[in-house]
């Protein structure tokens, strides 16, 4: 965990508007900056950066956030991350205790054998005409191999030791390089092409090797060492990260060959997971770069086990807005040997017409086998589906899939949460709001209580009123203001991440941008609590009024002549 203190210090000391000018250039408009908006398409800006609110807002998308949530969006950043990178760019070291706490920072020492052994593999490559011929049989030439980094590990015990003076030294073996046994110590790749395994930073993390003949095995992975964990790290995504957004899709192969083979072919835009199961972790990576995702996979029974094992880890990561599907190859065929065979052209029309969505596919693998027209196939395929249906937290999506499983099964949808099947529910806030709700006293007094969380006990809950669209959260915000006692706009925002406070405090931040600073709103503020209470002593004496003064007790009556009195 990240202290929220650092953040707050983090954010007090960076500026919305030179992080976000560095890489969308800002015009200034009155007090705040304008740019054209770059997270949807648009001719006239309503990008808005607000330096006194250090806040961005979207007028046309609806993005918006702090400097931090704008790397995120922008970079495609986890949190963690986000803030590692506002705070190398302010200096502020990062607290002991933020750096990703599961995770140990591995020393520097790992990172520099990887980067070494990877080029020490490349040269190699060069000088050595069996390899070169292997990729040039396979259909790659040089600039791809580049472009991928791509080498050769000589056929050796122990190659490394051109590279490394100390060949005994702990990081080779905590970076995977070498392999230990009790007499000895030697390359873990000898005599293999290599393929160095990025982080999305670009930083080599591990690598993939394929024998050059027959062999066994046909490839070798890094071990999981503290840089490098399989279920979190796709082949491929650093050099795709372009392609991908231009593309506005991401095609997820099985093999290192696959992505060097559709790239030698101009589909740039595919990643592989590392020789395991796609991980829901691979897939919410994936999607916070695009929108669409397809899984090629073989057409035979190992790629329908693995496109089936794909979907399972998908569920949890879909998202409405977002497109999940698969393409199944003809038997035997994988996207190396499909688009060496009929070019880029064919690869892409495939891509566009023969991909299944991923709910046909569910619902398609989960109904293939059973006798519908039977009650005891039809709870046999509700059976299956429930605990894949309580999976999907992506509200729309889920519901509509659950209605297409119970019509199957003849059963009204309602029926299914009858008999057990849990609704979809969404894990996460609802997506960022386009439209900006009316706006009602309550929600200026909030955008108040934001400015100046000190201002909060000066309102009594008592006097919210119950039928305003914002009573209910106000009241939770008023509580968290009081405890959070937090300094700054954007501090605020941070802190609200992630909890059921989030989307409104999002909201009211946006109002603010277009307040501009010569706005009084300490007087505006007494002036809201006033009306408030004025109108809550309205409500309570109609109230007090309306009912037989014989059931009213003793006190309620002298606080009705109170209130008529004033
Ligand atoms: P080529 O034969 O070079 O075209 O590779 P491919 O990608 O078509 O091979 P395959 O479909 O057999 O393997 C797909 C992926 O699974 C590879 O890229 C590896 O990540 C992984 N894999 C395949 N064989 C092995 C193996 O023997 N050991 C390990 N650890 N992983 C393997
Ligand atoms: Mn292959």
């Amino acid at each position: 965990m990240i202290p929220r203190d650092f953040i707050d210090t983090l954010l007090a000391r960076v500026d919305i508007v030179d992080v976000i000018d560095r890489r969308v250039s800002l015009k200034k408009a009155g007090q705040n900056y304008q740019a054209c908006c770059p997270f949807h398409n648009e001719k006239t800006p309503s990008f808005t950066v607000s330096p006194t609110k250090q806040f961005y807002h979207c007028f046309g998308c609806g993005a918006h956030g702090t400097a931090l949530g704008f790397l995120m969006e922008y970079e495609h950043m986890s949190f963690p991350d986000a803030v590692a990178a506002l705070a190398q760019d302010v200096g502020l070291p990062i607290p002991e205790s933020a750096q990703e706490s599961d995770r140990p920072k591995p020393p520097p020492a790992l990172w520099d054998a990887l980067e070494q052994a990877a080029q020490f593999y490349r040269q190699q490559l060069k000088s050595s005409p069996r390899a070169i011929d292997y990729l040039k049989q396979r259909g790659l030439t040089g600039t791809i191999a580049a472009r991928y980094g791509m080498g050769y590990a000589p056929d050796d015990w122990s190659p490394l030791k051109q590279v490394f003076s100390d060949y005994s030294a702990d990081a080779l073996a905590a970076s995977g390089l070498v392999i230990d046994n009790e007499r000895s110590r030697y390359d873990r790749f000898r005599d293999r092409i290599m393929f160095p395994i990025k982080n999305i930073k670009g930083q080599i993390v591990g690598f993939g090797g394929r024998v050059l003949d027959k062999g066994e095995p046909k490839y070798l992975n890094s071990p999981e060492t503290p840089l490098f964990h399989k279920g979190s790290e796709l082949y491929g995504l650093f050099e795709a990260r372009a392609a991908i957004k231009a593309a506005g899709r991401a095609i997820v192969v099985e093999g290192y060959m696959d992505v060097v083979a559709l790239a030698q072919h101009g589909v740039e835009f595919s990643v592989a997971a590392l020789g395991t199961a796609t991980t829901p972790i691979h897939v919410r990576t994936l999607l916070r770069h695009t929108d669409r995702l397809i899984y090629a996979f073989d057409g035979d029974n190992a790629g329908r086990k693995a496109a089936w094992r794909a979907l399972e880890n998908s569920l949890e990561a879909l998202q409405d807005g977002k497109e999940i599907s698969f393409l199944f190859l003809p038997e035997g065929e994988d996207p190396d040997s499909t688009i060496r065979a009929h070019g880029q052209a064919a690869f892409l029309r495939l891509l566009d017409n023969d991909t299944l969505p991923l709910s046909a596919f569910l619902v398609r693998e989960l109904a293939s086998g059973l006798k519908l027209d039977t009650q005891e196939g039809r709870a046999s395929l509700l059976k299956q589906a429930k605990p894949l249906l309580e999976k999907i937290t992506a509200p729309m999506l889920g519901s509509l899939i659950q209605r297409q499983i119970a019509e199957l099964a003849h059963v009204p949808a309602n029926e299914l949460t009858q008999m057990g099947v849990k609704p979809t529910i969404a894990r996460r806030a609802p997506p960022r709001p386009t439209r900006r709700p009316a706006p009602s006293r309550l929600r200026s007094l909030a955008r108040m209580m934001l400015l100046n969380p000190q201002r909060v006990a000066e309102v009594d809950q008592a006097w919210l009123d119950a039928n305003d669209p914002l009573f209910e959260h106000l009241a939770d915000l008023m509580t968290w203001l009081r405890d959070i006692g937090s300094p700054s706009l954007p501090s605020l925002a941070e802190a609200a991440r992630g909890s059921t406070l989030e989307s409104l405090v999002n909201e009211l931040m946006t109002d603010l941008l277009d307040k501009d600073d010569s706005w009084d709103w300490n007087a505006e503020f007494d002036g809201a609590v006033r009306q408030l209470h004025d109108d809550w002593r309205r409500r309570r004496q109609q109230d007090l009024a309306a009912r037989p003064l014989n059931s009213l007790s003793a006190s309620e009556r002298q606080e009705l002549v109170d209130l008529a009195r004033s």
